[in-house]
């Protein structure tokens, strides 16, 4: 018990993370939850075949890293492989795990990133830059690979062309299958082709299944009182911020969703208060960039207000941004969920 008040409790609003192309290189591993991620340790459900599959297509994937030639043959003992691999699935399947399994399972050199922060390393590094860092990399494994920005997608899809000339191989996370991004966003003809280029790197592996954080919580984010709030920030373990919904949304939007990791370093649960239904466009895929960042950091979420699955509104749910925000929504039930664990 830290006795701690609500009033002198630090802020998230306060915080004005930078962060440097040496520190965001020195991110580029899996997150903390998955660092003893393994095949071995993913256990698929036998109702969905296409989890035991999507294993199979990883060991796959790592023993194809070298197609040998047999002794003897001219032919090589396997069909080349596609350089890269991507994971196609809904939320909570398990993609990420995988993703880092593989990750783990993979000698060399190699780097481990969402999507966002490999274009934020571009921009800090510079294109030329990117690529001398990556190139010849045993792997680079992109995590949520989404597109909210046609040029992000140009500039990935020349970076990941390179390194793959170079020998790198690539294995990618989406909550879309590759030749769907963009769907219903843009409708750019260069921006289409691009991405078709960029499928074609990839063997696209399904996998379907439910939600695995889903399996033990109930199917709502957890909304406390006022008083119960005031219980929660007094007896929480560790570094925790108070601030209210809307004063942090306004601040997400003075900090690029790169340096949203930079914000909550250190911190072990965060208290919002006054949580409303988002009304604006611009405020939502900010939440879910910090939703992501929070979820894996693992920090608990402690709020008041309407609970945080009900924030997006039927408009916005009825957008490109949907499997986005259902993801996003997934999330805040878990960490809002989550048992004190006493850290
Ligand atoms: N089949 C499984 N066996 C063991 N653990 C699993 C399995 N599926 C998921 N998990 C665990 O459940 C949690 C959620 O999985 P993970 O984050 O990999 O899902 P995801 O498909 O990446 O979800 P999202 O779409 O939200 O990114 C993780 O802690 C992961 O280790
Ligand atoms: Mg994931």
């Amino acid at each position: 018990m830290t006795g701690r008040s609500t009033s002198t409790v630090p802020r998230l609003v306060d915080r004005q993370p930078g962060m440097t192309a040496k520190e965001l290189v020195g991110h580029l591993i899996p997150p903390p939850q998955f660092a003893h991620a393994s095949l071995e340790n993913y256990v698929p459900d036998e109702r969905y075949p296409s989890q035991a599959a999507a294993v199979e297509a990883m060991l796959l994937f790592t023993s194809a890293a070298t197609p040998v030639r047999k002794l003897f043959s001219r032919k090589t003992t396997m069909e080349p492989m596609r350089p890269g691999v991507y994971l196609d699935g809904g939320f909570g399947v398990g993609k990420t795990h995988l993703l880092a399994a593989l990750w783990h399972r993979t000698h060399g050199r190699k780097a481990f990133g969402t999507f966002i922060e490999y274009t934020a390393l571009v921009g800090a590094l510079g294109y030329r830059e990117a690529v001398a860092h990556f190139r010849g990399a045993a792997l680079v494994a992109i995590d949520e690979f989404e597109l909210d920005d046609p040029g992000d997608t140009m500039v990935m899809s020349r970076l990941l062309g390179e390194l793959v000339s170079s020998g790198t191989r690539i294995a990618a996370t989406s909550n879309t299958p590759p030749h769907a991004l963009g769907e219903g966003r843009f409708a750019s003809q260069d921006f289409l082709r691009e991405i078709n280029a960029l499928a074609d790197r990839f063997t696209t592996v399904r996998i379907d299944g439910e939600d695995y954080r889903k399996r033990d919580i109930e199917g709502h984010a957890v909304s406390l009182s006022e008083v119960e709030f005031e219980g929660r920030i007094e007896g929480a373990a560790g570094t925790v911020t108070v601030d209210g919904f809307r004063d942090v949304l306004r601040h997400l939007a003075t900090v690029h969703p790169s340096r949203y990791i930079g914000l909550i370093t250190g911190i072990h649960a965060v208290g919002l208060t006054g949580v409303e239904v988002l009304h604006s466009q611009t405020d939502a895929p900010r939440l879910v960039a910090f939703v992501d960042r929070l979820y894996d950091a693992q920090v608990r979420i402690h709020a008041t207000g309407v609970t945080l699955d009900q924030v997006f509104s039927d408009d916005m749910l009825a957008g490109g941004y949907r499997k986005k925000y259902l993801r996003a929504v997934s999330r805040m039930i878990a960490l809002t969920s989550m048992i004190d664990d006493g850290r």
